[in-house]
């Protein structure tokens, strides 16, 4: 497995948010974490990244194990951001934005400026606008792009397609295929079934810190009961 994380207690002060979180993600896999508003989705991610360290359990990326690690390191390991609230700088241009995620990283490869680009055709045209003047779903595509300047073998996507246009969402489903393609493995969590059905392979339901349910997307787009459950609002 490239992500392995095994039973993890992730807490905010006293507050005990994940409940012994299990999940794998393999090479090339893409997968959606699903679950309702405040179910511990965000939490999983920052436990991953070392944002939020969880206090017990053990996550590896290739067998290492990176619990406990500075967020930085594991970063400079391969794993990606892009965080909910995007963390665009406002006042620096498209282009600084992801200028200064690729000299953050120590990691080279496929990914960079005009590669990006090339993804999101509508960041060249904005190159020199500032990151205050982006739309919601530019600033989405510039969190993305900024997730892959750092060459990632893994990238974590905190809601990518909330709050976006029924078109943007198809564009976006389309960009993901593409940098699966590039051989990027992906963990998004997201609330939008449709949506992580048409991008994801597998997926886990999460519910009050814990995961309720694992299954293959199409297994789980089927499966109503669990809908009912977990995920109609
Ligand atoms: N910084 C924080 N301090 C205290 N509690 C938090 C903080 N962030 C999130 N929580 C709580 O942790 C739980 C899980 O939140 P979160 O992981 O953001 O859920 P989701 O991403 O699924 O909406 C919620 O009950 C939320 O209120
Ligand atoms: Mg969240």
């Amino acid at each position: 497995m490239l992500l392995e994380v095994s039973n993890i207690d992730t807490y905010y002060g006293t507050s005990h948010v994940l409940q012994g979180v299990s999940l794998s993600v393999g090479e090339g896999e893409v997968v959606a974490l699903l679950g309702r508003n405040g179910v511990g989705k965000t939490t999983t991610l920052r436990s991953i990244i070392g944002l939020t360290p969880p206090k017990r359990g053990s996550i590896t990326l290739l067998d290492r194990e990176i619990c406990g690690q500075p967020a930085y390191t594991i970063a400079r390991l391969g794993v990606g951001y892009m965080p909910d609230d995007l963390r665009i700088f406002p006042d620096l241009t498209t282009e600084e934005n992801l200028e200064i995620a690729r000299r953050l990283s120590k990691r080279t490869g496929h990914w960079n400026r005009d590669r990006v680009i090339e993804l999101f055709p509508k960041l060249g045209d904005l190159a020199k606008a500032r990151g205050m003047n982006l739309s919601g779903g530019e600033k989405k595509m510039l969190g993305i792009g900024r997730a892959l300047m750092a060459n990632p073998r893994l990238i974590l996507l905190d809601e990518p397609s909330e709050g976006l246009a029924p078109l943007v969402v198809a564009n976006l489903i389309e960009v993901l295929g593409k940098i699966h393609e590039q051989g990027v493995t992906i963990l998004l969590a997201d609330q939008n079934l449709k949506f992580c059905r048409k991008v994801c392979h597998r997926g886990y339901i999460i519910e009050k810190g814990m995961i309720q349910h694992e299954g293959r997307m199409e297994e789980i787009w089927n499966n109503e009961e669990i809908i009912r459950k977990y995920l109609v609002v």
